[in-house]
């Protein structure tokens, strides 16, 4: 095998920006949650020694508070082409989903109809079935071929009709990593007028992404699955929001996009989600807006993720012991693996010994993983590549799996 993969990234350079790393583990989890460079934790903590108040005090630390949101709302917007007054943010996108299926279920009848599907992280699935069942909304599956995890988008030609309202799909599996052509299911969907709500949280990590190319009527995102804080965000298309109208107290702001926002927002975070996509803005030396590093450090990221994915994928394949769950074409750095004969507690403990540290079970990709027949056995375990990950780690990552018997 060759020693190195091509990359225009500097990876001694971005590694040594991520004090977390002196643990010594090879973090191989980035999939449940990514490592935060210095300026992020240094954003977040500056933030939270400076005076800051709530929004709208006549006095600077309250222009602080809205500059802070200001510089959050953008950084998401920069990050998936969009407008910061189009950006809605809030704990995680688990709660913000189920914002949104609320919001969005008022505007739906009895006998119009959903879909979701099974390829999907279950906060793309739950919060969806339940607002259809408040409603008396009928709810259609997209399947998955269990052979290769491929979501076929011809099956929407099926699922979709005039009364169907809204199409629910991940843009890439956080358990297998399969990236299904979501560009061409939202443009379906659109034909019959459907709304798409995109779950973009496991693929904003890996790969460039534009919401108006996609097609995404909303689009969601986590900020601490690519190097940034404990934060959701959903990114809307133009137009959208203005016809919801979420639940929210009889004071605070009607305006959009704050009347999706419940609460005082957790400003020193915003700060940090700042600092992350300037990070990612500044994963390789380029010119431009932030929007256009963005978009050539992404790219960059992408090709060297999936070299070292290829690495991972090819020495797994020489393993006799071990299963490599679906191979669809397009697929994030991401694998879930079954090994012969052990419980996939066992075998992540085992690696975990090694210091590796990587994920078992399903990981809230419930609904596929029964499909597939693994939960019965206690799922899988995942090994998820991030930009900051090394060809000798997969390397190391590897000879352990071999030795595993
Ligand atoms: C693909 C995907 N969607 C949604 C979620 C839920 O995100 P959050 O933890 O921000 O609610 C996750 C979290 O693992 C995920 O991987």
């Amino acid at each position: 095998m060759p020693e190195s993969v091509a990359t225009e990234l500097d990876v001694l350079r971005i590694r040594g920006q991520f004090m977390s790393l002196v643990d010594g583990f090879v973090h191989v989890d980035g999939a449940a949650g990514s490592l935060v460079p210095y300026s992020v934790a240094s954003a977040v903590g500056n933030t939270m020694r400076s005076a800051v108040a709530n929004r709208g005090g006549p006095f600077p630390s309250s222009a602080l508070a809205d500059e802070l949101v200001h510089a959050g709302r953008s950084a998401i917007a920069d990050l998936v082409g969009g407008e910061p007054g189009a950006v809605v943010l809030g704990p995680n996108m688990t709660s913000l989903t189920y914002v949104m299926s609320r919001a969005l279920a008022k505007t739906w009848q009895l006998g119009d109809e959903i879909i979701v599907s099974r390829l999907d992280h279950d906060a793309n699935i739950r919060p969806w079935l339940q607002a259809a069942r408040a409603v008396g909304v009928t709810v259609h599956w997209a399947e998955v071929d269990l052979e290769t995890c491929d979501l076929p988008e011809s099956q929407y030609a099926e699922l979709l009709n005039e009364r169907t309202r809204l199409v629910a799909v991940t843009a890439a599996s956080n358990a297998v990593g399969t990236r299904p052509d979501v560009t061409a299911i939202a443009h379906r969907a659109h034909e019959v007028g459907a709304l798409v709500y995109v779950d973009a949280v496991h693929a904003a990590p890996h790969v460039p992404l534009a919401i108006n190319e996609i097609g995404a009527d909303l689009l969601a995102v986590s900020p601490y699955k690519f190097c940034g804080p404990h934060l959701g965000a959903v990114a809307a298309a133009p137009g959208i929001l203005a016809g919801l109208h979420p639940d929210k107290l009889a004071s605070s702001p009607d305006g959009v996009p704050e009347r999706f926002e419940t609460g005082t927002p957790p400003f020193e975070l915003y700060a940090g989600l700042a600092a992350t996509v300037d990070y990612l803005a500044d994963l390789i030396p380029s010119e431009g807006n932030r929007r256009d590093r963005i978009l050539a450090s992404m790219r960059a990221a992408e090709a060297y993720e999936q070299g070292l994915f290829l690495r991972l994928e090819s020495g797994v394949r020489t393993l006799p012991h071990v299963s490599i769950l679906g191979s669809a074409a397009r697929r994030t750095p991401t694998m879930s693996i079954t090994v012969d004969g052990k419980h996939p507690r066992e075998v992540n403990e085992y690696l975990a010994e090694r210091g590796i540290c990587a994920w078992d079970g399903d990981y809230y990709a419930t609904e596929l993983f029964n499909a597939i027949g693994v939960n019965a056995e206690g799922g899988a375990v995942r090994i998820g590549l991030l930009h900051y990950n090394t060809v000798s780690e997969v390397d190391f990552v590897l000879d352990a799996l071999a030795a595993l018997r």
